[in-house]
């Protein structure tokens, strides 16, 4: 894995816009991993500006993100689908069939799991996926646990997430207790990885996940093992390496 310092999350948002500009460039048909929190918002941003600069052409591209929480529909202002559309998809040119989102109110959802599964498999294999980290060293919504997991699947947040991701919501008790996420070795199947932390909060879960042990306790140290994956951090995120 390779570890990126930058200045501030500025720098790290048009650096990543420029890796993105290059895979479209290279392959206009190419399929990215989203992530959503506030860590990727600069990118996005960044990457909406580069569209209206006429940089960048989103008509080929494919998407899916990596999770979605349990219960919140499409038009839900706290759903991560709701997120995608109001901070990226419709400020530039991607076609909505193009674009994927785990769905979070299906009547099934253990047999959902496996229909998204398909469809990121289907899409040809994800090029380039875009990973902020939690707290806690979750990537997507995978939580601290005993085994890295596989496929996509329901998990059920901690109390530090859902501490964490309150900031979101009128108060702690609307934060769903579920989530449909994406599994370690769906993520792991991308061609490259990015992941980006900004922020004093992920100092710890970045030691971790750099310079700790491959371990499903801290979910992102799993990246070690992958054969392109870059880790771009600001300077209080890098605080204690
Ligand atoms: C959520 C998402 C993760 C994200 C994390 C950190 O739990 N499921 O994909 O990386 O939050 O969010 P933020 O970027 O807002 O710190």
């Amino acid at each position: 894995m390779k570890v990126k310092v930058f200045q501030d999350a500025q720098s790290i948002a048009e650096y990543t816009a420029d890796q993105i500009q290059k895979l479209m460039k290279r392959k206009p048909e190419c399929v990215l991993g989203l992530a959503t929190g506030s860590t990727p918002v600069p990118t996005y941003r960044e990457m909406i500006k580069r569209y209206e600069q006429g940089k960048l052409d989103f008509s080929q591209v494919k998407t899916y993100n990596l999770d979605e929480y349990l219960g919140l529909s499409k038009e839900n202002s706290q759903s991560f689908y709701y997120f995608m559309w109001e901070n990226l998809f419709s400020k530039i040119n991607i076609l909505k069939e193009n674009t994927h989102l785990p769905s979070g109110t299906e009547a099934d959802m253990e047999s959902y799991c496996k229909v998204y599964e398909k469809q990121v498999e289907q899409s040809g294999g994800i090029d380039l996926q875009l990973l902020g980290i939690g707290n806690n060293g979750h990537i997507g919504f995978n939580e601290p646990e005993e085994n890295f997991s596989q496929h996509v699947h329901i998990v059920s947040l901690t109390q530090e997430t859902i501490q964490a991701n309150k900031r979101f919501f009128e108060n702690v008790q609307q934060v769903p207790r579920k989530a449909i996420t994406m599994g370690i070795e769906t993520i792991m199947k991308a061609e490259k990885i990015i992941l980006i932390a900004t922020g004093k909060a992920k100092a710890k879960a970045v030691y971790d996940t750099i310079s700790g042990p491959v371990t499903p306790w801290c979910p992102a140290s799993i990246l070690q093992r992958h054969k392109d994956a870059e880790i771009l951090l600001d300077l209080e995120a890098a605080a204690l390496l």
